[in-house]
């Protein structure tokens, strides 16, 4: 299995995100077979093994690029429905519109430069320590390039933004997103698999089946998920086990799973700019300006920006989130706060995973949580911002890894983030991400709620894509799909 940013996801500084186009399977095929063996695995290896490393590389694939590598026709038939069609064909699914819309995408989109979503195949994800392993390991991939009959469409550069600290006499990592808030501290735990760096406590203590994240095993319905096969006379080599589902072909999907990639950009003046114009809204929670305007933003995200949950009364951020040496306790519900008075029910954060406060009742929510979380591995781009030297671009390379594009990245995209009747209210969407300008926010307040409105579109989409991220396994039977070069006589 690749290893993509399962381990040691904290401990890269620098990360570049190279998008290929394939112009000659063959010799793109004798560069994947070179690749292999340096490739990052999911093999479990010791904490300090893991924060010695200096670098990760890991590869995935668009349906696109699949075809372009030979695969057959009945077995590209074999991915889902909404891998098959690609991001940008999903556009009105995921609520990408007005300036946000895949004909202004930079790639993956449906603009006719060269980096439209039919020229994506494949997607190199570079991990470095730091700036100078990353731009070493950049000149060496490409190149190559020429070489492999590869042509490079895009490449998106980012870089954490982290706050190093130290937890129970431990070095910690907090990561940051450019509106000010820590982010990756919501991440669900997978069974079977030992996180080196060990999680902290969770709302929702049994980790979720692996089949949620990994093609192969078991999921949260019993179930293996739908896996893509090729037949078996496709194999010679015999690097893919047998099908599960059809007698006759051979499993290409095992130990494998999807990846969303979005680049969204963060208008961050216009988000403090917004603040500012409306933190009047906290003048009854406190009269510190600076106070108001972080209670507002922290209930437009769903948390303190320092990390820690929203209560119904409290007027400040506390002075120290619930931490454990594993980093901030990810162990609270909403069960002391049903009308969003602490934390509001469309804020982004209860939007993307209400827990257990979906109506009817609160088992029934946790379950349906359960079978709707991703696994977050977004990295910002673009300089902290400074207000003094504005007009640079930022924002978030969002990654999710899931086995099920559509029931879980998707859905949360569309039923949650987008829902405009979500928590029984009407046309809001997403306070932070959504795409509609003019939209608003209920805050729950006694004895009559606030109405934040005229919400801009402070995040913008600005390309990206849906790949398969194959095992390892999986990857050596695509190396060979393209026909040999004939041997040289020695
Ligand atoms: C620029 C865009 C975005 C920003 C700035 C942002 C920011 C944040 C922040 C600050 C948190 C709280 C930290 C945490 O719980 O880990 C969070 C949580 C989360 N976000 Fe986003 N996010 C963005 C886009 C998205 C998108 C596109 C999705 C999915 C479609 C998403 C899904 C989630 C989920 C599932 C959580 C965890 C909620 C929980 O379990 O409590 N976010 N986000």
């Amino acid at each position: 299995m690749q290893g993509l940013l399962l381990h040691g996801y904290k401990e890269m500084n620098s990360a570049g995100f190279l998008f290929l186009k394939i112009q000659d399977a063959r010799r793109c095929g004798q560069w994947l077979r070179e690749l292999l063996p340096a490739l990052t695995t999911a093999a479990t290896r010791p904490r300090e093994e893991v924060h010695q490393q200096e670098s990760c590389l890991n590869l995935a694939l668009t349906w696109e690029g699949l075809k372009a590598l030979g695969l057959e026709r009945a077995a590209l038939e074999t991915f889902p429905f909404e891998f098959r069609k690609g991001m940008s064909e999903r556009a009105r699914v995921l609520g990408d519109t007005g300036s946000s819309a895949p004909e202004h995408w930079e790639f993956g989109g449906t603009q006719r430069d060269g980096r439209s979503q039919r020229e994506l195949h494949l997607l190199l994800v570079i991990y470095g320590r730091d700036e100078e392993t990353l731009n070493a390991l950049l000149a060496q991939h490409r190149a190559r390039f020429a070489a492999a009959g590869l042509e490079e469409i895009y490449c998106q550069r980012t870089r954490h933004l982290k706050e190093q600290t130290e937890l129970a006499g431990r070095p910690y990592t907090f990561l940051r997103e450019h509106f000010g808030f820590r982010d990756s501290l919501s991440q669900p735990s997978i069974e079977g698999f030992r996180d080196a760096a060990g999680a902290p406590p969770s709302y929702d203590p049994a980790p979720l089946k692996a089949g949620e994240f990994i093609l192969g095993y078991e999921n949260e319905y019993g179930e293996r998920p739908p896996s893509p096969s090729v037949s078996a006379s496709q194999d010679p080599a015999g690097w893919l086990g047998e099908s599960w589902e059809e007698e006759g072909r051979k499993d290409l999907g095992r130990h494998g799973t999807y990846l969303v990639l979005r680049k969204l950009q963060q208008d961050v003046s216009a988000f403090n700019d917004f603040v500012e114009q409306h933190r009047a809204l906290a003048a009854r929670h406190t009269p510190d300006p600076e106070k108001q305007a972080e209670w507002l933003k922290s209930r437009m995200i769903g948390r303190w920006p320092d990390g820690a949950p929203l209560k119904p009364g409290e007027a400040e951020q506390p002075a120290q989130p619930p931490v454990t040496e594993h980093g901030i306790s990810n162990a609270f519900d909403f069960r002391a706060d049903p009308h969003g008075f602490g934390c509001p029910l469309t804020s982004h954060t209860r939007r993307a995973n209400p827990r257990d406060s979906l109506p009817p009742e609160r088992a029934l929510s946790l379950m349906i949580s359960r079978r709707h979380r991703i696994l977050r591995r977004g990295i910002p781009y673009g300089p902290r911002y400074d207000a003094d030297r504005e007009g640079q671009e930022r924002g978030l390379v969002f990654v999710s890894l899931n086995a099920n594009i559509a029931r879980q990245f998707e859905f949360i995209q569309q039923s949650w983030m987008n829902n405009e009747k979500a928590g029984g209210l009407y046309d809001e969407r997403d306070p932070v991400t959504s795409s509609v300008e003019s939209g608003r926010l209920t805050l729950p307040e006694r004895p009559l709620r606030l109405c934040l409105t005229g919400l801009q579109h402070f995040v913008t989409m600005k390309g990206g894509g849906y790949f398969f991220l194959p095992s390892v396994r999986a990857l050596h039977f695509l190396a060979e799909l393209a026909p040999q070069p004939p041997s040289q006589p020695a």
